[in-house]
């Protein structure tokens, strides 16, 4: 049996689609539930529901083999797991954005509010400039527009949340996408099943490393 995170929403969604196109179908999976653990005997899998940000969490400690997160989690919390591949989907970037306005001084120190502490330091840190870190856990857009940040450190898909709220990409750190990931002990364990399932995978969505 494959132990496998899915994120809960809309990129968990599209990713198991793409295990049922591989081979590793459940169908229970598309019933109307509150159920977080399905499993198919014949394919294999059991597939577990888990919130975006924990998945590195179960594949870390290996209560799952393999499981789906996005770059940004993978950069933020450097979990100890093998990454096998891009799927190509979840397509976003990590960006600095704020008010049009906005006019930095490297007088000051940088106010800048964000969910990715971590990506944000490594980032400032890289061009050498001092911030003030605020941690937020949503709608992260509101800081600069009622003056508790200079600028925000978040995920750009579309841009109509900036686009809305009268903000401006400032700069782009990195693309994001979603990536296909392993517990270590278990990819040795298992590692015929997880290489055959994620080349079935990685020669649908042309990803893989
Ligand atoms: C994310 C991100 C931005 C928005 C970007 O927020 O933090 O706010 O999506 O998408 P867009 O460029 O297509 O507008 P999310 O929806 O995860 O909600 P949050 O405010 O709770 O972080």
């Amino acid at each position: 049996m494959i132990n496998i995170a899915l994120p809960k929403g809309r990129l968990g969604e599209k990713a198991y689609d793409l295990f049922e196109k591989a081979g590793y179908a459940c169908p229970s999976i598309r019933e109307e539930s509150r159920k977080l653990i399905f499993e198919n005997e014949e394919t294999g899998v059991r597939y577990f529901w888990a919130k975006p940000t924990d998945v590195p969490v179960y594949v870390e400690r290996g209560a799952a083999d393999i499981g789906i997160a996005g770059k940004d989690i993978l950069l933020e919390y450097e979990p100890d797991v093998y990454e096998l591949g891009d799927l190509g989907m979840g397509k976003c970037r990590m960006c600095v954005a704020g008010p049009a306005s906005f006019r930095d001084s490297m007088d000051t120190t940088l106010r800048v509010a964000t969910k990715f502490p971590n990506i944000a330091k490594k980032y400032y840190a890289s061009v050498s400039r001092q911030i003030d870190i605020i941690n937020l856990h949503g709608s992260i857009e509101l800081a600069p527009i009622v003056g508790l940040s200079d600028v925000i450190v978040d995920i750009v898909e579309t841009g109509s949340t900036l686009r809305e709220n009268n903000l401006q990409v400032f700069e782009t750190i990195v693309p994001i996408s979603a990536r296909l990931i392993a517990n270590k002990a278990g990819y040795k364990f298992k590692y015929d099943e997880i290489r055959t399932m994620s080349e079935r995978i990685f020669a649908l969505c042309n990803g893989g490393t």
